[in-house]
């Protein structure tokens, strides 16, 4: 959600409004109804901030300019208490004169009780934010204590919720106190400077140093220093790890969006994740599991717990994980599975699947697991995570930074890393399964291939898209792992060109769906390949031929060589065959390109559709 910047360089250096503007820029994607900064220039406190999009931002410091200054706090929005106006934009300040100012992620859920009490220490407010509570605490604090590290850690004894908060204070130059509890915050580690971000890309194009913080901790943050401690007040250690990415992979090189880049990363995500995880001889090694082969033995039941995206990823993985392990697998929603009594104990394994890692819905499920005794195992894409640390372990999908809002190359990475464990599992069940294993692993490697000869082939769905450019409502139809594939067709739709789209099980269609379709509705159709079980192929094109014979406009994905298909098909959008359990990996991707072209030429914003943030930090 909200975006977190704070910089401490050097004494004679004036770049901390550079370095965070900049950072700023980069985690745009995490919230972006309006964005402010802070610096201490001289003895004070000097504050710029809009409603908007950084452009906002950055055109009212060039009407007012900010002296240059050695620290720095900057933030960008995802408004929760109050609306996006200049107002209720952050920094908030307090204390006399302002002399403090604060940024937050999260929620402060007792901001409430905290404001009435400041009130009536005739405390006056200037927004209706629940950020502006934590503000006048800490400032309250420092005029006690004088010591800013001191004053976060009386603060955050008071606060209930789910936080991140970045402060300054005049009296200290050069510092920048930082807390967390339930919400992302790592260090930078810089030469004569130190940064803080929500997450690595703050500061990605200074350093690739950094450092993970735990829950409940504060940092201190000077231009050579960076000190920890707990929220009980005992000195803590982050761990320090390198960044294995760099700012290039940050940036759009040359593409029109970040999404389009992202889309075409796709054989990459795939490739990377697939990397260094078999020996020679095919068998898989997933020693950085780092839990107990018995342990994994024992699990006699799996559950997937996800939201949006990554939940149909668990959902594709399901079908597979069921067929190679004979476990049990349910995929639940992280926040349903969370408040309802679920079935679990020490022979349950929990997989959170999550490309951010900060999914607090996700989070706040692996701590119910963890309460329950679960085996808890993370699938994720962000180094220095929150949820991998709330794991019993981690296995990293490798698909680099995605910064459009709309979840692409990760979800074919975590389809991917979930086949990983469920391929794992299968080889230490031993037999058959481990036979097979090893002949998906063998398919699996060609799948990076595959998928670019989809891509080479999009020139067709991005002039379709373009034609319906003003549809009002698209279906998507798909079976066993392709009804997945639909969902995720119908929510990249939704979010990006703000289209009314549903996906459903094409055997579902006969149970209501199909009185929806009307003359002229237009519907994808993800057709399982011939070889699939149970005839399935032969059903999902007779539902193509009961739709069309409803009038439907039917735009299929189907296998190379399906010939069955195209009596029926208006369009027929062709992948590479594939075994079925391998399909959603390739028939997903024309449905992210035309997602996005169709949004593109709506004339919105792909990479920040509206409501929208990536990573979503609050339940
Ligand atoms: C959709 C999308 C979201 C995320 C969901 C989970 O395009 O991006 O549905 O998939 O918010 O996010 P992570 O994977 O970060 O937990």
């Amino acid at each position: 959600m909200c975006g977190i910047v704070g910089y401490v360089g050097p004494a004679t250096d004036g770049t901390a409004l550079d370095v965070v503007m900049e950072g700023l820029a980069r985690l745009e994607y995490r919230g972006y109804d309006s964005a402010g900064i802070a610096v201490i220039d001289g003895d004070h406190v000097a504050f710029r901030k809009r409603s908007g999009k950084l452009v906002n931002l950055r055109d009212e410091i060039t009407g007012r300019p900010l002296s240059a200054t050695t620290t720095a706090i900057g933030h960008t929005r995802w408004a929760t208490h109050g609306g996006p106006t200049d107002d209720n934009a952050h920094p908030h300040l307090g204390g006399p004169e302002g002399r403090l100012a604060l940024i937050h992620n999260g929620i402060i859920e007792n901001f409430h009780s905290l404001k009435t009490e400041l009130l009536a220490q005739g405390v006056t407010f200037a927004s209706e934010t629940d950020t502006e509570v934590a503000a006048h605490l800490v400032a309250a604090a420092y005029e006690r204590t004088h010591d800013l590290t001191a004053a976060m850690l009386a603060t955050v004894a008071r606060l209930h919720g789910a936080f991140t908060l970045l402060a300054i204070h005049a009296d200290q130059p050069g510092v920048v106190v930082g807390a967390r509890r339930n919400s992302p915050l790592v260090v930078g580690l810089g030469d004569g400077a130190n940064y803080l971000g929500s997450d690595v890309a703050a500061f990605i194009g200074h350093t690739r140093e950094a450092m993970e913080l735990g829950q409940d901790q504060i940092v201190t943050i000077t231009p050579d220093s960076v000190s920890v401690i707990g929220f009980d007040g005992t000195p803590a250690q982050g761990r320090r790890y390198h960044v294995d990415w760099d700012a290039a992979a940050a940036e759009k090189g040359g593409y029109p969006s970040f999404m389009a880049k992202e889309i075409d990363e796709q054989p990459h995500a795939v490739a990377d994740t697939l990397l260094g995880r078999t020996k020679d001889d095919g068998e898989l090694v997933l020693d950085e599991l780092r839990v107990s082969e018995d342990a994994l033995r024992a699990v006699d039941k799996i559950i997937i717990v996800a939201c949006g995206t990554a939940a149909y990823a668990g959902m594709v993985a399901k079908y597979a994980i069921e067929h190679w392990t004979r476990i049990p697998c349910e995929v639940e929603l992280a926040h349903e599975f969370r408040y309802r009594d679920p079935v679990v104990n020490g022979t349950t394994l929990v997989v959170s699947v999550s490309q951010s890692g900060e999914t607090m819905d996700t989070l706040m499920a692996v701590k119910h697991a963890n309460e329950l005794g679960a085996l808890t195992v993370s699938i994720c894409n962000t180094h220095g995570s929150t949820i991998p640390r709330e794991s019993d372990a981690v296995l990293y999908t490798h698909a680099g930074p995605e910064i459009a809002v709309a979840s692409t190359k990760a979800f074919l990475a975590q389809i991917t890393a979930c086949y990983l464990l469920g391929l794992y599992l299968a080889q230490l069940r031993g037999g058959t399964a481990a036979d097979e294993a090893q002949a998906v692993m063998r398919e699996l490697r060609e799948v990076p291939d595959k998928i670019q000869t989809v891509l080479d082939r999009m020139d067709r769905v991005r002039e379709i898209a373009r034609f319906m450019a003003d549809s009002r409502s698209v279906l998507f139809l798909g079976r066993h792992v392709g009804f997945p594939v639909a969902l995720e067709g119908a929510l990249k739709l939704k979010e990006l060109a703000y289209i009314h789209a549903e996906g459903f099980a094409a055997g579902e269609l006969k149970h209501g769906p199909i009185a929806l379709i009307e003359p002229g509705q237009p519907v994808f159709v993800i057709v399982p390949g011939p070889d699939t079980p149970h005839d399935l192929h032969a059903k999902v094109v007779s539902n193509i031929q009961e739709i069309r014979a409803r009038g439907a406009r039917t735009l299929v994905v189907a296998q190379d060589g399906d010939e069955a298909v195209v009596p029926f098909a208006d369009e027929v959008i062709r992948v590479p065959r594939t075994p079925p359990l391998l399909q959603p990996l390739l028939t997903v991707v024309p449905l992210q390109v035309f997602a996005c072209q169709l949004a593109t030429a709506k004339g919105l914003d792909v990479d920040q559709p509206r409501n929208l943030a990536k990573s979503v930090t609050v339940e």
